[in-house]
């Protein structure tokens, strides 16, 4: 059976405990909730995928609690230590050469020789790793495929009876998952658009930073083309619903659900994976939505749209 724990001392220690013995644990970050295992023990990293259903080639990223832990996992450069002091703890994730020695599973790698790593922000996950005290390989607490979990029921939801417990830390505030940044040299390079914007990214590099070209040499494995599609067809652009359409507004375009009526990109972020698990529940099985601007978050939200809409 699988736990629903509270965020407060008890459930905190109690998580850490299933966490130390090999087992898995939702863990609430401000992006997204993760299936957090113990990043170190082959065991439980075999068994993060095994939850998931995810193929093994896919790398997961590992959650560290300070930039001075990350050290200890990854080499890191001068730009990527910029990164770090600006957006750390945040929704950025970083990938970094492995360091020799690093005390991380090579399961969570799935062979590369880099890792991917990040500090979560979110006050439960901060305490979860205080708690524990190691890296917690993590990536988005859904079955392989499916929408990510913005709440602890989305978890319930998707992988209950598979998993040890969930510690319930509220909605995900900022909604879409971490941005990816690797390097190709020392230049940054963005292999997924995300939480932090390009534009936030260009205010400490001095300079937008490219994006993964689609045949690129840096490899983003999971970006599955499906990865965020509720189960109806979605339509994009629309600026009305047709017959049978549920309709998903954002700004003046209103909808049966709005991402947000007063176009704040931040609230349609935070919005847009509860309105797919919505949609879902509700049973929707042609969904249309509103154009949103590719600008700032929108972009992350567009790609994560994008997906949704494409041919399965
Ligand atoms: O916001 C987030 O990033 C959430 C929360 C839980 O932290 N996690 C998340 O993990 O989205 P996941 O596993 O769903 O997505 C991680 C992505 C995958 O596309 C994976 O292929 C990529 O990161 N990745 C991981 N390690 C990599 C590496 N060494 N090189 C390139 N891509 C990597
Ligand atoms: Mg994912």
């Amino acid at each position: 059976m699988t736990e629903l724990l509270m965020p407060d001392a008890d459930g905190v220690a109690r998580a850490a405990l299933l966490l130390g013995a090999g087992g898995l644990v939702g863990m609430p970050t401000e992006t997204v909730y993760g299936l957090a295992g113990d990043a170190a023990d082959d065991r439980a990293v075999a068994a993060i995928y095994a939850a998931k259903g995810r193929p093994s080639f896919n790398p997961l990223i590992v959650h560290v609690p300070d930039l001075a832990a990350a050290e200890q996992l990854v080499v890191m450069s001068g730009a990527a230590r910029a990164l770090a002091t600006a957006f750390w703890p945040g929704p950025l994730t970083m990938v970094l050469p492995l360091k020799a020695g690093s005390p991380v599973s090579p399961l969570v790698t799935a062979g590369l020789t880099t890792l991917a790593v990040r500090v979560p922000a979110h006050p439960v996950a901060r305490a979860l790793l205080a708690a524990f005290g190691g890296g917690l390989a993590a990536p988005s607490a859904n079955p392989s495929g499916r929408v990510s979990p913005t709440a602890a029921a989305h978890v319930m939801a998707g992988l209950s009876g598979r998993i040890g417990a969930v510690l319930d830390g509220g909605d995900c505030t900022v909604g879409v998952e971490s941005t990816i940044v690797g390097f190709r040299e020392e230049r940054a390079v963005i292999l997924r658009d995300g939480g932090v914007t390009a534009e936030a990214l260009a205010g400490v590099l001095g300079a937008v930073p490219e994006r993964r070209g689609e045949n690129d040499q840096i490899d983003a494995p999971g970006q599955l083309v499906s990865h965020y599609a509720p189960k109806g067809r979605v339509r994009l652009e629309a600026t009305a619903p047709e017959p049978g359409e549920v309709m998903v507004g954002f700004g003046a375009v209103g909808g049966d659900l709005t991402l947000s009526a007063s176009g704040d990109l931040a609230e349609a972020a935070a919005n847009l994976f509860r309105h797919f698990h919505a949609l879902d529940a509700m049973g929707a099985d042609r969904i249309a939505v509103a154009p949103v601007p590719e600008e700032g978050l929108g972009v992350a939200i567009n790609d994560r749209l994008r997906r949704a809409a494409a041919p399965r």
